[in-house]
């Protein structure tokens, strides 16, 4: 009998996935019944801005972190899937960096060819609510259709989890917090920078979240706008209306107190402090647990449950490479659904684990943990055929995207990059980030003539 798979969750990730299998169908490969469930009412996952927060329509969880003037954080030709240009997808060369809609457009358009396959194995609107391992082997999968509100329990026999890890916020606490007199709010609730204009705001986090929003604050006119990091220091010269400081202390009303024993008085706060891994349909057994890591807890190759290899995640590792990881990682999946790829048995799992696991721990700084994702894109790949990305030269791009950053952060996003896939520069924007609206696809294609 045919298998069945659920998977669960219907952004790139899961798009990859039912893509990756139809292309497989195609070839003439026997592929599993697939039913995919997707809470939101399309897929694109994060990339469906919500302008709620909080609940959605249904009363679920508002998925997607993004904002109104979100642009990609590195150059497009950092995610540039190898079998799909960036220059065929708009029909002529754009700038390096893209708004939302362009992106998600791009990322809808990958999967164009088979989208009238795919598109009716996913079941929208639908949450999965808990999966349960059966005895008899397989899993008891209870999913809600959130329209009609009628529940479902189906057997499977493997599932596939690819909600992503960006949804659930991470909210630390200090001594005195509930004390501050302005507004405290985390990055997946920001839509826009407006109830921060003329404010001094205080940015909690210096990951890619505090990096942009305090950027975004500064550019719309916030008074004043100072990071807060924990590790280390960012690498950059902050332009007169931004600074740094070290790890918050504590609050005291307005005035926060820092690690260097410094205080300063601020009128909102904003918390960039990242997100759980959180998977409320799965029993403990089947979560997976910890940090934002390139190589997660319990995870064969990233991406095969070890305490039970029936189960695969998909996109639950740290992003650099974001788009070419996550595809990478789909046909891996595809490949072990498949049965191309067999699963070793736990001891080898294990030492294959441990010895990622170990590599991570000795890496040294933004070159060596775009190594390390490099090569673990090019390990997985070696088992399918994954389209090859060129890690090295999509590396030295993120590099020199880094140095721009450093050298000014107003200006990083003006610059043009080369793709590795096609060769072609990317066009000028005529206008400089830093004044430009949110731009829209159609806007945002205007700029550029074919
Ligand atoms: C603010 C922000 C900005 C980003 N900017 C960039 C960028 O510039 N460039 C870049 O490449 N990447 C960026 N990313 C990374 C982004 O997460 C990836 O590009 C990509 O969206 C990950 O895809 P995914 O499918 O793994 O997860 P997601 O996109 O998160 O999709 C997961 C899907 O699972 C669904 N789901 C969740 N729970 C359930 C359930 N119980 N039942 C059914 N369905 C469920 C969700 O509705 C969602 O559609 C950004 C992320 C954030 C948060
Ligand atoms: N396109 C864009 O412009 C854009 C914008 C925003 C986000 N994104 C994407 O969104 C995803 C998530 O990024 P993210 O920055 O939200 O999460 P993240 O990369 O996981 O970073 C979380 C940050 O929170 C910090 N933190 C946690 N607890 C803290 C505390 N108590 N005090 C101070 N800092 C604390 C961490 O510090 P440590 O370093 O010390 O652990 C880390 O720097 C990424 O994929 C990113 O690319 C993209």
């Amino acid at each position: 009998m045919r298998e069945r798979v659920a998977l669960i969750g219907a952004g790139p990730s899961g798009m990859s996935l039912l893509r990756a299998l139809a292309l497989a169908e195609d070839a003439g490969a026997a592929v599993p019944e697939v039913v995919a469930f997707e809470r939101q009412d399309d897929w694109g996952g994060q990339w469906n801005l919500d302008w709620r927060t909080g609940a959605d329509r249904h009363g679920e969880p508002v998925h997607s972190a993004m904002y109104r003037d979100l642009w990609i954080n590195g150059p497009k030709e950092c995610m540039e899937y190898p079998d799909y240009p960036f220059d065929a997808h708009f029909g002529r060369a754009v700038s390096s960096y893209l708004p939302r809609e362009a992106m998600r457009d791009y990322i809808v358009g990958r999967v164009a060819e088979v989208a009238g396959r795919i598109r009716p194995e996913i079941r929208f609107a639908t949450a999965v609510r808990w999966v349960q391992p059966l005895e008899g082997g397989g899993f008891a999968v209870t999913s809600e259709d959130l329209v009609t509100r009628e529940a479902v329990t189906e057997r499977f026999d493997r599932v596939v989890v690819a909600t992503g890890h960006f949804h659930t916020p991470h909210l630390p606490s200090w001594p005195g917090v509930e004390t501050f007199p302005g507004q405290v709010q985390h990055a997946h609730d920001y839509r826009s920078p407006e109830p921060y204009t003329g404010r001094r705001v205080l940015v909690v986090g210096s990951s890619y979240s505090g990096q942009d929003l305090a950027l975004q604050l500064h550019r719309a006119g916030a008074a004043h706008v100072t990071t807060a990091y924990r590790a280390r220091p960012q690498d950059i010269a902050w332009p007169a209306g931004m600074d740094e400081a070290p790890e918050v202390q504590g609050f005291d009303g307005a005035e926060v107190t820092f690690a260097d024993g410094s205080t300063a008085e601020y009128d909102a706060v904003l918390l960039c402090t990242g997100y759980r891994h959180h998977y409320p349909f799965l029993p403990r057994e089947l979560a997976l647990a910890g940090p934002n890591l390139l190589a997660p807890f319990g995870l064969w190759k990233g991406v095969v449950w070890h305490a039970d290899p029936r189960v695969l995640y998909l996109g639950a590792t740290q992003q650099l490479f974001t788009l070419t990881l996550l595809d990478a990682q789909a046909f891996f999946a595809r490949d072990v659904l498949l049965g191309r790829v067999p699963v070793p048995d736990e001891e080898e799992r294990r030492a294959d684990m441990d010895a990622w696991f170990e590599r991570m721990t000795r890496i040294d700084g933004p070159p060596a943990a775009l190594a390390y994702q490099g090569a673990y894109i090019q390990d997985l790949s070696s088992h399918t055929d994954c389209p090859e990305v060129d890690v090295e030269a999509v590396a030295r791009t993120f590099l020199e995207m880094r140095d721009a950053r450093i050298e000014d952060v107003r200006t990083f996003r003006d610059r043009r990059h080369r793709s590795t896939v096609t060769g072609t520069l990317a066009a000028a924007h005529p206008v400089p980030w830093m004044d430009r609206p949110d731009d829209s696809l159609e806007e945002y294609l205007h700029r550029f003539p074919a």
